[in-house]
């Protein structure tokens, strides 16, 4: 099969397309033959390279996934042949306390496909029959495929661990990301008043076309955010920008209010006035993925137009380096794909 490889880590130039063994399953997995695959902010962690963390190289990136089952292991009863799935992006060992309890998330062990494993920039991808879940009816491959990621770390933030409520007031940063325009759609979904940010006046309209009530730079949120909630500011702020934008963040939240993070785009030193922590009894809750009955939550509500991934554009896979640069650069707005064929 076709596939890109990273042998090392460094610019688009690492992602090497090579021509590799056509993968069998183990008696408990599936080959599923890839028809999108969608790119996250994490195809450019794994492909760069993070400080101190060590990938499994050599490794085929791509972490969210929709095709169509063309094998199945000898154990495998939940798929089979000509099956179309959506891959679950993220698995824990469905043996330990955490994965009993519904939250998978917490596993010790708990890895992502194309960070962990091989995952989909290929024709072909070897994944746990346990990670398919059933197609949401009506969609394109492509557009299903822009969903699992981004729909279930926006979801488990704001509901798992925010418990987001009609009538919050939300901050979601950067609604331009994958998880910024997940977020700004499960906000509005459960009544809440949404503010956005974004780096251009483009990508603001887009945040309201999206259905935030606003968007407004980086530069004066914070101000921004006050005088539209009278001062009060916000109940949530949905981060993953870091560094550039944490310390804002904070700045805008109302008394008892959360800031969820996922991640830390623009650089992971933040600087913080902990009196403010206290002071306002605010939260500071971390977050990564979410269950894997959240992603099939997020997923039937897709497949009911109520949550509707954000396509920028679709690649072909032979043009995955050009795809990163666009992330890169942050041209886009909403969530890349690329398809084998
Ligand atoms: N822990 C988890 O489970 C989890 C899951 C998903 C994502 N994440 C993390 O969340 C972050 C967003 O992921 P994504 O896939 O949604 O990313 P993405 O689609 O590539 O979007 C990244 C966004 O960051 C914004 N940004 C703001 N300041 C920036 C700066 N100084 N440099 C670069 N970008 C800046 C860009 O804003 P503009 O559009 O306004 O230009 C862009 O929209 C990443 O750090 C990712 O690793 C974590
Ligand atoms: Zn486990």
């Amino acid at each position: 099969m076709k596939a890109f490889r990273i042998h090392q880590h460094g610019g688009p130039e690492v992602l090497k397309e090579e021509t590799l063994p056509d993968p069998s399953p183990a008696a408990d997995e599936a080959i599923v033959e890839v028809k999108a695959c969608a790119l996250n902010h994490l195809d450019l962690w794994v492909r760069k390279g993070v400080p101190g963390h060590k990938f499994p190289l050599p490794m085929i990136p791509g972490c969210d996934i929709t095709g169509v089952v063309q094998e199945v292991g000898s154990v495998v009863r939940n798929a089979k042949p000509g099956d179309r799935v959506v891959v679950s992006p993220g698995f824990g060992c469905n043996a330990c306390e955490a994965c009993a309890e519904g939250n998978d998330n917490l596993c010790r062990e708990y890895g992502i496909m194309g960070e962990t494993r091989d995952g989909g920039c290929a024709e072909f991808v070897r994944v746990p029959s346990r990670l398919l879940i059933p197609f949401p009816e009506g969609l394109s491959f492509e557009v299903a495929a822009a969903a699992p990621l981004t729909m279930l770390t926006a979801w488990h933030m704001l509901l798992g661990r925010c418990g987001l409520r009609a009538g919050d007031d939300v901050l979601v940063h950067a609604a331009g990301s994958g998880v910024g325009s997940a977020a700004v759609q499960i906000a509005k979904l459960h009544g809440a008043r949404v503010w956005a940010t974004a780096s251009t006046e483009a990508k603001r309209a887009k945040a309201v076309e999206l259905g935030a009530d606003a968007a407004f730079p980086y530069e004066t949120f914070v101000e921004e955010v006050r005088k539209r909630t009278s001062k009060r500011g916000c109940d949530i702020v949905f981060e993953h920008v870091g560094a550039a934008t944490f310390d804002g963040s904070l700045k805008c939240l109302a008394k008892g209010g959360r800031v969820v993070t996922c991640g830390a785009t623009a650089g992971a030193e933040v600087k913080f006035d902990l009196r403010a922590v206290f002071f306002k009894s605010l939260s500071i809750l971390g977050s990564t993925m979410g269950s894997r009955g959240e992603l099939m939550r997020t997923m039937r509500l897709v497949g009911q137009g109520k949550l509707k991934p954000v396509v920028d554009r679709v690649m072909p896979l032979a043009d995955l380096r050009k795809a990163h640069e666009v992330m890169e650069k942050r041209e886009q707005f909403g969530k890349i794909v690329v398809v084998p064929k």
